[in-house]
């Protein structure tokens, strides 16, 4: 029997909640497949930080490096400082493993409303392609004149050729298994050097792929059109920051973000690639035992996906639509009343 190596770093807040309900789920599934998930848990978190003044060991990248994939919740919570944290833990692993892309699927799935009435599931599917590694989230730039009535900081965006050249080419890749239409978010209006560049590699690439359709679309556009015409888009390829930002917009316009998975992908799969919620550790309803775990348990489909166990993914897939159409368990965000740990259970019973 296969068995995978997988690395859970549950995180802090509600990405605990989730990832216990999304373990259950692949763990049912993996028995029904014919393949074992062997867990390891990791207790790297803000929790371990106040302990120990690091959110990971400094040879935390080395120990993941061991592993098939690595699932985690969310990092980051009230007491620590953001940059502290999330550059402590999530960022380093996503740069050092090299997971540059950012895959983040956005579904309006049955049974769910949509912040826009009247759209169904037909009508609302897309995929963002977010860059992982780079461009506006650099640790280049500096704070100068402390204190000082002139006080000023400088944070660089770093945009490289073979970066941005190679986001693009994955995005026109799957627009090739999908509908065939790739947008680009670009600034190029508003930002004078990066965005240009960025638009200059995605024209080059697009010439390559005459049978895919290729636009872009500044992102501030782009973000009104997520809203009102959403059936008009499928691949969206995306920098660092604009990435982050539709993704969120794009949650919201599906269930919310309780609903919307990710994977940060190592395409060559020299090293572990890692799978989590969109949503981070939610602190204003964390330990009350209501978070929706279904996005996490999209990402555990995708990690099955990602490992070659297709078959699985799409039972798990399924048991999530089973449930959700059926309407009768579901959390608070969905308009429900039932717990975190009643959705997972009625998610892992439904896995065929
Ligand atoms: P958030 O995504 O944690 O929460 C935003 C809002 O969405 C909150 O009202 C929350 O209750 C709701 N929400 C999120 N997930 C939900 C779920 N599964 N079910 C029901 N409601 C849900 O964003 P935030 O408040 O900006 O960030 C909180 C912390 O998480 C910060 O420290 C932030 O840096 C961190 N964060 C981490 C990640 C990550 O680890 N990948 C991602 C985003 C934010
Ligand atoms: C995400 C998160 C992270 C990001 C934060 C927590 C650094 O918002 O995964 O979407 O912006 O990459
Ligand atoms: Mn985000």
């Amino acid at each position: 029997m296969t068995e995978y190596r997988i690395a859970s770093v549950p995180g802090d807040g509600i990405g605990v909640d989730v990832t216990v309900e999304a373990r259950k789920v692949l763990d049912r599934a993996a028995a029904l497949h014919g393949f074992g998930l062997r867990w390891t848990e990791f207790d790297w978190s803000c929790e371990r930080y106040a302990e120990t003044g690091k959110m990971m060991p400094d040879d935390g990248v080395e120990r993941l490096s061991a592993f098939d994939g690595i699932f985690l919740g969310a990092v980051g919570f009230p007491g620590v400082p953001d940059h502290v944290s999330l550059w402590g833990l999530l960022i380093p692993v996503r740069r050092a493993f090299a997971q540059y892309v950012n895959l983040r699927p956005v579904r309006l799935l049955p049974g769910t409303t949509s912040a826009l009435a009247g759209r169904s599931a037909e009508d609302l599917e897309m995929v963002i392609v977010r860059e992982n590694s780079e461009g506006e989230y650099s640790a280049i730039g500096g704070r100068h004149n402390s204190g000082r009535p002139d006080e000023f900081v400088l944070q660089e965006s770093v945009f490289t050729r073979v970066g941005v050249e190679r986001i693009v080419r994955y995005a026109f890749e799957l627009a090739k298994t999908r509908t065939g239409r790739v947008c680009s978010a670009t600034k190029s209006n508003g930002l004078i050097h990066s965005m240009p560049f960025w638009d200059e590699i995605f024209a080059e690439v697009a010439a390559e792929y005459p049978d895919v359709h290729s636009e872009q679309c500044h992102v501030d556009a782009l973000a009104a059109r997520m809203v009102q015409q959403p059936d008009r888009l499928d691949v969206v390829v995306a920098s660092n920051l604009f990435g982050d930002i539709l993704s969120d917009l794009a949650a919201a316009v599906t269930g919310g973000l309780g609903m919307a998975p990710s994977g940060n992908i190592n395409p060559p799969g020299e090293y572990p690639s890692m799978f989590e919620a969109v949503h981070g550790s939610a602190p204003d309803i964390a330990g009350q035992g209501i978070a929706n775990p279904v996005a996490q348990v999209l990402a555990g489909a995708m990690m099955l996906e990602h490992l070659g166990e297709a078959g699985a993914a799409r039972a798990v897939r399924a048991a999530v639509e089973e449930v959700l159409a059926e309407g009768a368990v579901a959390t608070p965000d969905l308009g429900g009343k039932s717990t975190t740990a009643e959705l997972g259970d009625a998610v892992a019973e439904a896995v065929a």
